[in-house]
């Protein structure tokens, strides 16, 4: 079992990764509400029920079991409200603990509900996705959309422990592993040092502890973002629009695919500013290969059409602002031109 401390202080916590962690949940839940827990309210979904990683959980209380749907619907204020009507029923108090045992849907929904349970209630997240191991369960972000916009409502709320148990991961669908895939991509580049391509080679349990460790040290570092959390949206500015823009295909674009194609145009578009080399770019598209991701643009892309949707990403003011790699590394840049933009763009060809 690898430890990985997130550093905050009072909130500090520690990330446990390794195949068979969950049975840790037990020990490590008592130790961290000293006892005092009576109860606890797992939450989870229908899949990870199914996948049988709920028959041997060792929770060292009594507890309930809510199962919320499935899909990015369920990040709902209506589904936060079942779950606290829920905890209320079945006698949870300020004392006891929620578990939150899943991937991204579940920890932000459960998490926003511990948050605001009783003013807030202690949460431990058992991440089931990839994606949730290495991003989403880390960092005290948690929320749920509005029909107004995504991760709308939400608390910063540290959660008492998080558990990455590298076995659950043999049930995720192909799918879930490109979007986790993506991200884990995304952490080659952050961090001190100049970026390598070692992560691909090591093997997983330490792969995820790697990225880990980084998303703790920039949580750390920025734990309400203040400045410095950004470095982690590298490769999403386009990813973002990807994801809105309408054409064909565009169906079936799992997240960490457009995160895939983020990451490598920018870093063409940071080679076209002259902030890094060619050797630079092509470390990106080893890294993206190496995951098993696609680096051009989805057939059917519209560049102008995507350049219109980079200008209204939130992380972006007034101009065009994007996280690029530069000589001191990941960091935001503002103020891009939008004809170096649509140029990258139209350099990266597209698929088939
Ligand atoms: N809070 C943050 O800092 C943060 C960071 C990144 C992403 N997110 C959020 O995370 C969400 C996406 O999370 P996700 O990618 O984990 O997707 P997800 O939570 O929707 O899970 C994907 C699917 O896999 C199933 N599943 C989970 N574990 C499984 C397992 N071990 N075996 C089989 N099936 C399993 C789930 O039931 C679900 O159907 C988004 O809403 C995103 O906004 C949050």
């Amino acid at each position: 079992v690898i430890s990985v401390p997130v550093e905050l202080g009072p909130r500090r916590y520690e990330v446990l990764v390794g195949p068979g962690v969950r049975h840790e949940l037990g020990r490590v839940l008592a130790e961290r509400l000293a006892g005092r827990a009576e109860r606890a309210a797992v939450v989870t979904q229908a899949a990870v029920e199914a996948a049988g990683w709920l028959a041997d959980l060792d929770v060292g209380t009594p507890y309930d079991v809510t199962v919320v749907p499935d899909g990015e619907q369920a990040k709902s204020m209506a589904v936060v409200e079942q779950l606290c009507r829920t905890f209320a029923r079945n006698g949870l108090g300020r004392r006891d603990a929620v578990v939150a045992v899943g991937g991204g849907v579940v920890t932000d929904t459960a998490g926003f509900a511990a948050a605001s349970y009783h003013r807030g209630v202690a949460y431990l997240n058992v991440a089931t996705t990839l994606l949730a191991q290495v991003d989403a369960a880390i960092g005290g972000k948690t929320g749920v959309d509005l029909p107004e916009g995504k991760n709308l409502v939400g608390a910063f709320w540290q959660p008492a422990a998080v558990l990455c148990d590298t076995e659950v991961l043999a049930t995720l669908p192909a799918r879930e592993w490109t979007c986790g895939r993506g991200e884990m991509a995304k952490y080659a580049f952050l961090g001190q040092g100049p970026p390598d391509a070692s992560l691909l080679a090591l093997p997983l349990d330490e792969q995820v502890a790697r990225c880990v460790a980084l998303k703790a040290q920039v949580v750390a570092g920025d734990e309400r973002e203040g400045g410095g959390r950004e470095v982690l949206n590298y490769g999403h500015t386009l990813a973002h629009a990807l994801e809105a823009a309408a054409f064909d295909g565009r169906g079936d674009l799992p997240h960490g695919q457009a995160v895939a194609i983020g990451l490598v145009f920018a870093a063409l578009l940071a080679r076209r500013l002259g902030r890094i080399d060619d050797e630079r770019v092509a470390l990106h598209r080893r890294v993206i290969g190496g995951f098993d991701l696609m680096a051009a643009l989805p057939a059917g892309a519209d560049p102008e059409a995507l350049v219109e949707l980079m200008a209204r990403d939130k992380k972006a003011r007034h101009d065009l602002t994007f996280v690029l790699d530069g000589p001191a590394g990941v960091e935001l840049v503002h103020g891009v031109g939008r004809a170096d933009v649509l140029a990258t763009l139209t350099e990266m060809g597209a698929w088939r």
